[in-house]
């Protein structure tokens, strides 16, 4: 009795405290059709998983409009957006583009401002009638893939006159103003040719830098798909291809940390292996086998990763921080909750707003080929994002609104520690308290039992939100 009263007490104060940083999730029309048990549908997603959810994807029309892709995307719009019923603070956004969908199209709309004109407002009642709450671009990539150099400055137009057009819809109607954000090239040279980042920074609510697809099976050579930092093995251009590279040039550019998201991938990427070397740069032929479920040679979803292990074992790469696994002359490299441990750690360290994932499908959704339940690695994402204290301002007082959460998400017990004497409690309501002998604690009270719970690292209890907070 005593500790339920204790845990509904903690999931309240969390509740209530939430995380201060973002996790945006994808959801991909195309997961539908692949066979059980992985069929992904709008079914599937967990309401309370992440504080966003894109759907991927929309595309732009000859006539230059928003318009659907799949045959029964209006269906699943209804269902993907009726998940905010069940979590009224979860956002919804839209995306257009994607890798399939290329350039042209994107460079015919933005070349003159009545195409732009039309595709924007298009959006808007578009967004509207389904129930979105923005628009992510994902336009791979402006200046690149056939699309010409002008469009690095006409993207940036693009992103400004959606930005406009939104707030002034907003003003005119009412609602709250609709999102524009974008997802964006990791690498170097497509982010030299594409865009003017302080200048899109401006307009875009977030930025989703998408650092993953680094390597992969059209190199000769094994790599992995979303290295942390570099290998000290790599010469020249080589050491751009990482999380670390990409993110922090986003940020040296202009972008302001807090905008910037950074990209989680649930899948991992294949090679051949065309000797009896099975490290990490290793000569490769081409792809392994594709998954039995994914059915696209190059690329394993996590869970596919999974049944893979089975009789090999997991490697760590030191330098990059992220495992690989070898077997019968394959090879792939992917990420595991230690790889996004590591990940979280440094994203929080950076200051950087959040994390995006790519995507709900390819986890192990189910939770039937892992053994580690639903969604191992996203749950371990929102779990690490949830965890200590949030990230403190990028420069300068005052301090934010304190979001920091007090104790663990509430799975596992949590890590309170007992006092001896429970008289502090005695008379006092459930709650919590200051620790008049340790600022870097506080007291819970609990059915008048006393508990300390310390703060999350270089925080101190504060009065005033009931919360750790920077001092
Ligand atoms: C991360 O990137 C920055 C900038 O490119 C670099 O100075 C730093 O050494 C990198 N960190 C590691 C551990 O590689």
């Amino acid at each position: 009795m005593t500790r339920l009263i204790l845990l509904t007490g903690l999931c309240l104060l969390f509740i209530h405290l939430g995380s201060a940083y973002q996790l945006i999730c994808y959801f991909t029309n195309w997961a539908q059709y692949r066979p059980d048990p992985v069929k992904h549908l709008p079914a599937n997603i967990d309401p309370f998983l992440c504080t966003h959810l894109i759907y991927a994807f929309s595309i732009i029309n000859s006539a230059n409009q928003l318009a659907t892709y799949e045959w029964n995307d209006e269906t699943l719009y209804q269902s993907f957006n009726s998940l905010k019923q069940s979590n009224p603070s979860l956002k919804t956004l839209l995306a257009v583009g994607g890798w399939n969908f290329g350039s042209n199209q994107f460079s015919t709309m933005v070349s003159t401002q009545d195409n732009r004109n039309t595709f924007i407002q298009s959006s808007i009642s578009f967004l509207r009638k389904y129930g979105f709450d923005g628009l992510d671009l994902d336009w791979e990539y402006p200046g690149a893939r056939g699309s010409p150099p002008e469009d690095k400055q006409r993207f940036t137009l693009l992103c400004q006159e959606l930005r406009q057009a939104y707030e002034a819809e907003s003003s005119a109607t009412g609602h709250p103003r609709l999102m524009v954000t974008a997802a964006v090239a990791a690498g170097k040279s497509t982010i030299d040719a594409g865009y003017e980042i302080a200048e899109i920074a401006k307009y875009l609510d977030f930025i989703s830098v998408m650092t993953y697809d680094f390597h992969g099976s059209w190199e000769s050579f094994t790599g992995h798909n979303s290295p942390l930092y570099q290998w000290s093995q790599e010469t020249g251009a080589q050491i751009y291809l990482n999380t670390n590279y990409s993110m922090t040039y986003w940020k040296n550019q202009g972008a302001p940390v807090e905008k910037l998201r950074m990209g989680f991938a649930t899948y991992g990427r294949t090679f051949q292996l065309s000797s009896t070397a099975s490290g990490l740069g290793a000569p490769s032929s081409g792809p392994a086998s594709a998954g039995t479920y994914t059915r696209e040679p190059g690329f394993w979803s996590y869970y596919e990763v999974c049944s893979f292990l089975q009789g090999t074992s997991v490697q760590w790469i030191q330098d990059q921080k992220v495992p690989y696994a070898t077997k019968g002359g394959q090879w792939v490299g992917f990420d595991t909750k230690e790889s996004f441990d590591t990940k979280v750690t440094y994203l929080k360290d950076n200051n950087f707003g959040g994390a995006f994932v790519w995507a709900l499908d390819l986890d192990d959704f189910t939770g039937q080929f892992c053994g580690l339940g639903k969604y191992p690695l996203i749950n371990e994402l929102k779990k690490l994002l949830n965890n200590g204290p949030a990230a403190p301002p990028a420069e300068g007082p005052p301090a934010p609104p304190a979001e920091v959460p007090l104790a663990p998400p509430a799975e596992g017990p949590p890590a309170l520690t007992t006092v001896a004497s429970h008289q502090f409690c005695a008379t006092k309501k459930d709650g919590i308290y200051p620790n008049p002998s340790d600022k870097k604690s506080f007291i819970q009270c609990a059915a008048g039992r006393k508990f300390v719970q310390p703060c999350p690292a270089s925080t101190i209890y504060d009065k005033s939100c009931q919360c750790c907070n920077w001092p």
